[in-house]
């Protein structure tokens, strides 16, 4: 089968390397030549873990080519998938569609006969409806099958999401495509993975369901940890307590400074904006939103409570997660400059983010290393959940800082070890260790 994949972002290039085989051969499509020449030598534009390998691997074993010659390779193309992004809109909270159906518009132009068109891309409950009307009034003769099949990589681990699969969904009641599907996806069906097939509005609706459901777990525990911190309770344990539940489960409870990324916010508001549409108004969404943004608020004047007078400020991580270089809606990006507009003095180190952290924080201080933010700070925030963070040398993180102060927002640490190193530690939801009692 011939596949081609519009958009070489990173939803479309986990998706075209993943599958790329000796049955399958994927073209990678971007409008941006540049791009597309440095993915032609194997030089990927993100940082996504064994990403870059792969995508080599498959370059050399020619199951895999890019290009930018996207009418030819619609032509050419079995399947194609639209895998371009749909950003929140400047004029409201909705999805911004226009490129998915500029894709639209180069595939009416070009598609042959029998093709499936694959809407990655999330979109709102619809927009394939939207896509079938374009093809079909440029080109009323021939056909095909809009199907929507949306993806659930988490980036950091994108590669082993597309393997392993909690579900493939896929929206369309077409025979035909149905068994394209079942073939594109047949190693994750052999290997015991759940496909459902569904409408296609269902389809288009679970993949904004799915986050949303996710961000509100997020935020339910970030409120209950605020809580904790007031009556004296642990979020740890008590994120342990509920999670064993089995209704509930234990994924997504981990406390720390709200959801951020490409996908959550804009999704979130995306959800919200089809209910005003549809008058079926997302009312705990709505307050889900609202908690994420006001969290940021409330944490960063933590930090100010608890520097005080302390001027210098060390901040480690600034993605809105770890393994990613992805600071888009993180936490980071309110917190800093809020603390730089308090005349604070902010260093930072981040392992992958520098790149575009350097221009983002111009005002700060960027260091290469833990422990050279450590020697100029009075106080250390963790903002991001770095495995290297979680790993540092806390005995040299005591000898190094005068007074050690560790905010940290994503629970890195025991409150005994920071006890026995004898740092000042403020996490989430957890009792404060302080050993300047004036500070509580
Ligand atoms: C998400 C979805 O998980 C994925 O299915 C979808 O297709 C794209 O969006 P991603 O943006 O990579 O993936 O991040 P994810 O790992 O889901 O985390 C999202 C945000 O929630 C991050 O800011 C993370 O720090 C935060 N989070 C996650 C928490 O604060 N606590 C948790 O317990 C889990």
């Amino acid at each position: 089968m011939k596949i081609s994949i519009m958009g070489s972002g990173y939803v479309g290039l986990v998706t075209g390397a993943c599958l790329a085989t000796s049955d399958q051969h994927v073209t990678c499509l971007d409008i941006d030549e540049k791009k597309i020449e440095n993915l032609k030598v194997g030089k990927i534009p993100i940082y996504e873990p064994g990403l870059e390998e792969l995508i080599k691997e498959k370059l050399e074993n020619n199951s895999l080519s890019f290009s930018s010659n996207i009418n030819q390779a619609i032509g050419n193309a079995d399947a194609i998938f639209i895998a371009v992004g749909t950003p929140t809109n400047i004029e409201n909270d909705g999805a911004n569609l226009s490129q998915v159906f500029s894709c639209a518009d180069e595939i009416a132009k070009n598609i042959k006969n029998n093709t499936v068109v694959i809407v990655k891309s999330t979109v709102p409950v619809g927009t394939c409806d939207k896509i079938e009307e374009i093809i079909n009034l440029e080109n009323p003769s021939i056909d095909f099958d809009v199907i929507s099949n949306p993806e659930f990589l988490r980036e950091g681990s994108a590669i082993f999401d597309f393997e392993n699969p909690d579900r493939v969904i896929v929206g369309t009641e077409n025979k035909n495509s149905i068994s394209t599907l079942n073939s594109i996806y047949k190693k994750q069906i052999d290997n015991g993975f759940p496909i459902i097939f569904t409408t296609r509005r269902s389809s288009e609706l679970i993949k904004y369901a799915s986050n949303s459901m996710l961000a509100m777990r997020i935020i339910f525990i970030n409120e209950i940890a605020d809580l904790c911190e007031k009556v004296g309770a642990d979020v740890e344990d008590i994120a342990l307590g509920i999670g064993l539940d089995k209704r509930i489960g234990p994924d997504f409870l981990n406390a720390g400074p709200g959801f951020g990324g490409s996908c959550f916010p804009k999704d979130a508001r995306a959800l919200v904006e089809s209910g005003k549409n549809y008058n079926a108004p997302q009312n705990l969404l709505k307050a889900v939103i609202d908690g994420n943004e006001k969290r940021k608020e409330n944490l960063s004047k933590k930090i100010i409570t608890i520097a005080k007078d302390k001027k210098n400020i060390g901040v480690l991580g600034v993605t809105y997660k770890a393994n990613t270089d992805d600071i888009r809606e993180a936490p980071s990006l309110s917190i800093i400059p809020d603390l730089i507009d308090k005349g604070f003095n902010i260093s930072i180190y981040d392992p992958q983010a520098s790149k575009v952290g350097v221009k983002e924080f111009e005002k700060a201080n960027w260091e290469t290393d833990i422990f050279s933010v450590a020697k100029n700070s009075d106080c250390l925030v963790i903002l991001t959940e770095w495995i290297e963070f979680k790993n540092m040398d806390l005995k040299k993180i005591s000898d190094i800082m005068n007074k050690p102060i560790i905010i940290d927002f994503r629970n890195l640490f025991s409150l005994k070890d920071m006890e026995k190193h004898k740092i000042e530690y403020h996490s989430i939801g957890r009792e404060a260790i302080n050993f300047n009692k004036e500070i509580k």
